[in-house]
């Protein structure tokens, strides 16, 4: 059982810790998961700011939570336990000496420092944790992406975090493994004998795996030039769910061997390196267009400098592994696009042999649409005869799963989830640095053949479903994007 616990939050005034973490904690606190004790301690970079702090959360939490979830009593019961105080990460004075007090009149309890500061602070902290004696056996702390720019930094980062903390005690997050969506993607593996047997090179045709974000910078712009879609996107959510689709299945459903699985996949994924890239990840930054409606602008104006970094990356992956062999996964994703979703296509082999007639129509291959978010669904896209007519014509039917009807109380916050778990020590959702080091080692050599001036991003507009040569890419492969809507419509392509 979760006992109390301190909950260090560095950067407790950030970006992050308004639009996710405090009202992850006011919920956990609402729904009684916080036991009786806990205390949140937000550290803040200067004085001033704590005697506003609560106020600013308020307001922030009222913004961020949904408009039934805010209520004044359990919003006065929480701000007691919220214990703001002013401390400069980088400098050890007098202020860490306090924080020291405030811990230790704990009681030996667990600590969680949770440290959603930029990484190059991170050595620091933990240093000046470890000089004021502040990393007891029960304490545990929380990274959080961008871990590292590359192989090298990360491996930077993780060794340094590694001087004051052992393996087990480093949580490292990667919040789409909280969403109860992605979790799903296990029980509907390994809990669901008619997906178990249907879940290979004979049966799948390929396997295509979106995440598209209507949001273009978001102010976020410093941060996110420097990165791109492939470090900030692919390298870890997107290689995050090939795992969970392309994994064994665990021996059993332990941190250490779901871990071990990921990892194989990560392994066996085939190289793209110097020229082979070019003809297997395509590049893609947004220009100005229609975002339903309205006009936005492009990336490079929103930046306001002339850049490189892509917005939008479509990659075909192959998984070097028996099971996998010679099926391609097609990984996408990009910024101001059409739709905002997160799915998962299988998409299965047509039929062996056709026994219908022409005039009967096309057949449509089997499809397993998981859709992640906004709303998590599942639906198989089958073939049937068309009830309505006399003679044989074949259509696709949707048989859909809405995972909302059949869990109605439920609300996924992934960033609660996964706070809570690194309180309970349970690293089951957290990623390992064999995991990190694995997907660098596969996403580096691409971004180096992305320096070369022939692979600069193609231009595509915003609201559309990102460049050409994303389409393209499967084409040459005889395949295309799979969109439920176009097959609502009728038009299967
Ligand atoms: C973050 C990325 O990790 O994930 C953002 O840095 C992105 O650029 C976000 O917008 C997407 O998360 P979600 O949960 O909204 O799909």
């Amino acid at each position: 059982m979760l006992e109390a616990f301190d909950f260090v939050l560095f950067g407790g005034a950030g970006d992050l810790a308004l639009r996710k973490l405090i009202p992850g904690l006011f919920r956990a606190h609402r729904n009684g998961e916080l036991p009786e004790g806990t205390r949140i301690v937000p550290t803040l970079r200067n004085a001033e700011m704590v005697l506003e702090y609560k106020n600013k959360v308020r307001e922030a939490a009222q913004k961020h939570l949904n408009a039934n979830e805010f209520n004044a009593d359990a919003w006065a019961s929480f701000a007691e336990i919220l214990f703001p105080i002013f401390v400069d990460i980088a400098k050890k004075d007098e202020k860490w000496d306090q924080m020291a007090q405030l811990l230790n009149s704990g009681n030996n309890r667990q600590r969680v420092f949770y440290l959603s500061t930029p990484p190059s602070v991170f050595s620091v902290c933990c240093q000046h944790l470890h000089e004021c004696n502040l990393i007891t056996k029960t304490s545990r702390v929380v990274v959080e992406k961008p871990l590292g720019y590359d192989a090298k930094t990360a491996e930077e980062i993780n060794s340094q975090i590694a001087k004051y903390f052992a393996e087990s005690a480093i949580f490292r997050i990667d919040h789409y493994l909280g969403k109860e969506s992605v979790q799903n993607l296990l029980a509907l593996r390994f809990a669901n004998g008619i997906f178990e047997h249907l879940w290979d090179a004979r049966t799948i045709d390929n396997v295509q795996i979106t995440i598209s974000e209507t949001v273009g910078l978001e102010g976020r712009a410093s941060f996110y030039d420097g990165a791109g879609a492939l470090r900030d996107m692919v390298q870890n959510h997107i290689l995050q769910l090939l795992c969970l689709v392309a994994m064994e299945s665990p021996t059993k459903m332990t941190a250490d061997r779901i871990r071990a699985e990921k990892l194989k996949v990560l392994e066996s994924l085939r190289p793209l390196t110097g020229n082979t890239v070019r003809f297997n990840a395509v590049r893609g930054q947004y220009v100005a267009g229609d975002l339903n409606g309205t006009t936005v602008p492009g990336y490079l104006d929103e930046l306001g400098a002339p850049s490189n970094t892509e917005t939008f990356t479509a990659i075909r992956v192959h998984i070097d592994n028996s099971r996998w062999a010679n099926v391609p996964f097609y990984l996408r994703t990009g910024k101001r696009m059409k739709q905002r979703f997160a799915e998962i296509v299988i998409e299965y082999k047509d039929v062996a042999h056709r026994v219908f007639p022409e005039s009967a129509g096309t057949t449509t291959p089997n499809r397993l649409v998981i859709r992640l978010q906004p709303e998590e669904c599942i639906k198989i896209i089958m073939t049937s005869k068309n009830l309505g007519k006399h003679e044989m014509s074949l259509s696709p039917v949707v048989l859909n799963l809405n995972l909302a009807d059949a869990y109605k109380d439920y609300f996924s916050d992934a960033y609660k989830r996964l706070m809570l778990d690194a309180a309970a020590n349970d690293p089951s959702l957290f990623i390992h640095r064999a995991e990190v080091d694995a997907a660098w080692a596969w996403i580096d050599p691409i971004i180096e053949a992305w320096q070369r001036p022939e692979n600069k991003p193609h231009g595509y507009m915003a609201g559309s479903w990102g460049p050409i040569a994303s389409a393209q890419l499967l084409a040459s492969d005889g395949r295309s994007w799979f969109n439920i809507d176009e097959l609502a419509a009728g038009e299967s392509h």
